[in-house]
């Protein structure tokens, strides 16, 4: 780290970036054009570009060793930046939008929910659910695929997480996680947003959403408590849970937690899924590939926490869908301290841009980089760590990460068993770079069943 860095050496030794405009710098070129514009910086002026964004200076990174340093070396120098810490208005005081030692007692008492056994544990209601989700398709409908995913990761999450059956409550938890949802993506990564205090009628809307909301999750608290029963989920581990200094998350703390968890858990699972399925149908004989593994492995059979380490391909497909649409397409932090990165100085306050959309398009490391081809995963090791991070890194890793990982192979193995599917239209698909990166219209796909 250096000594303490002048204005006038930051100014001096700036990474090079595109001219922007008086008083909003570039704020409108990334507004207007969030996937396009930084690609083309990074095509323009290399590995680390500078940003002027509302008013912040910031460092777009993209080579794989500073992205390291960020999530692993740099760890202790960083908090969240601006803009995720902002989330704090709809998700409460949880994991995800902390940092400092809140974060780090909170990742503590929350991380035993996500050991491999426990997610283990997962894989068959995992495949139960998907059974009867797709039981109602019939061959020649088309369906909203980003709609049937949210709708059963929803139901997965709800269950493995809580105990809870979120198909016969479903009203009020899917209508303040669509509610938040739309106050979150009010909060897109360039965007300006409204507080949530301030009562337009979006954000009202979300308010009384969030009692119903409330009042189911400290119900299923309050039930909870009163039980002697652990259920060894997460719900029973936030409540019994002990810090070392003895304490225990309050009511609030594990409301926060749980509605983060419900909502992350499942908004960016189905939107890999979506994703999946889409380029599947686009590309058949990618789809007729993972069939015939499905069969060869599976042989009719549930998969399961063992045999889906066999679904080499389906892992591909699931990767290279990653590669392409990441679902957390932008994460970022604010420096504490001033450091020196990429050879530049970096002051206290700036912003640090992470663009797994951006890297993973790397044409350096992926040959033909907006192309889906699930065959380069035969070969990671053609690439850095870093070039790829659709979980982030480091400490901060994505707690989520083998959850999502098993549920996404079940899900890709259970429907290619009985479906495949064929784009309904030629309508390219319109993405909506909000917090995650949403279609911005109904995913329509033909159910074709399998021979
Ligand atoms: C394909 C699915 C998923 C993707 C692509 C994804 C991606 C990410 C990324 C990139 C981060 C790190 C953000 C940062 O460094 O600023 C993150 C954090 C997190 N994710 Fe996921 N996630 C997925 C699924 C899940 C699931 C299923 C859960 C829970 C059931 C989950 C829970 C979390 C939590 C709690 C954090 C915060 C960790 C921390 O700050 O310590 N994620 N996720």
């Amino acid at each position: 780290m250096t000594e303490s860095l002048t204005q006038e050496a930051v100014r001096l030794k700036r990474p090079p970036g595109p001219p922007g405009l008086p008083v909003v710098g570039n704020t409108l070129q990334f507004a207007l054009d969030p996937l396009g514009f930084p690609l083309r910086c990074v095509q323009e002026y290399g590995e680390i570009v500078y940003l002027n964004v509302r008013g912040l200076d910031t460092y777009l990174l993209t080579n794989p060793d500073d992205i390291e340093q960020v999530f692993v070396q740099l760890h202790d120098q960083l908090i969240l930046d601006q803009l995720s810490r902002g989330l704090s208005d709809a998700l409460g005081d949880s994991l995800l939008v902390s940092s400092g030692s809140f974060w780090e007692r909170q990742r503590r008492l929350v991380q035993p929910a996500f050991n491999k056994s426990r997610i283990h544990s997962y894989a068959p209601l995992m495949v139960e659910f998907t059974r009867a989700q797709i039981d109602s398709w019939q061959p020649g409908q088309v369906i909203d695929i980003h709609r049937e995913m949210m709708h059963l990761m929803l139901a997965i999450v709800a269950k493995s997480l809580l105990n809870f059956d979120a198909a016969e409550q479903a009203e009020a938890v899917e209508q303040y996680l669509d509610k938040a949802m739309r106050h979150i993506l009010g909060i897109a990564r360039t965007g300006l947003r409204v507080p949530l205090a301030v009562p337009t009628p979006g954000n009202l809307a979300c308010r009384h959403a969030e009692q119903d909301l409330n009042q189911l999750i400290y119900g299923l608290i309050d039930e909870r408590r009163g039980s002697e029963a652990d259920h060894g989920d997460l719900l029973s581990i936030l409540l019994h849970e002990q810090d070392t200094d003895g304490s225990q998350m309050t009511d609030p703390q594990v409301r926060d937690e749980l509605v983060t968890m419900l909502l992350v858990g499942h908004e960016t699972s189905a939107l890999a899924l979506t994703y999946a399925f889409w380029l599947l149908a686009q590309q058949p004989e990618s789809f007729e590939r993972l069939c015939r593994e499905v069969d060869d492995v599976l042989g009719g059979a549930a998969p399961d926490a063992d045999n889906i380490n066999q679904l080499e391909y389906a892992e591909w497909v699931f990767n290279e869908t990653l590669r392409l649409y990441p679902p957390v397409w932008a994460t970022g932090r604010e420096a504490l301290n001033d450091f020196e990165l990429g050879g530049y100085p970096i002051r206290a306050g700036a912003q640090i841009l992470l663009s797994p959309w951006v890297s993973h398009r790397n044409p350096r490391y992926f040959d033909a980089p907006d192309q889906f081809v699930p065959e380069r995963w035969a070969d990671p090791s053609r690439w850095p760590r870093y070039a790829y991070f659709p979980f982030g890194g480091g400490p901060r890793t994505c707690l989520g990460n083998r959850f999502a990982r098993l549920e996404a192979l079940i899900i890709l193995a259970t429907v290619a068993q009985r479906f495949t599917f064929r784009a309904a239209s030629d309508t390219p698909l319109d993405l909506l770079p909000t917090v995650t990166l949403r279609p911005r219209n109904p995913v329509h796909l033909t159910v074709v069943a399998r021979s």
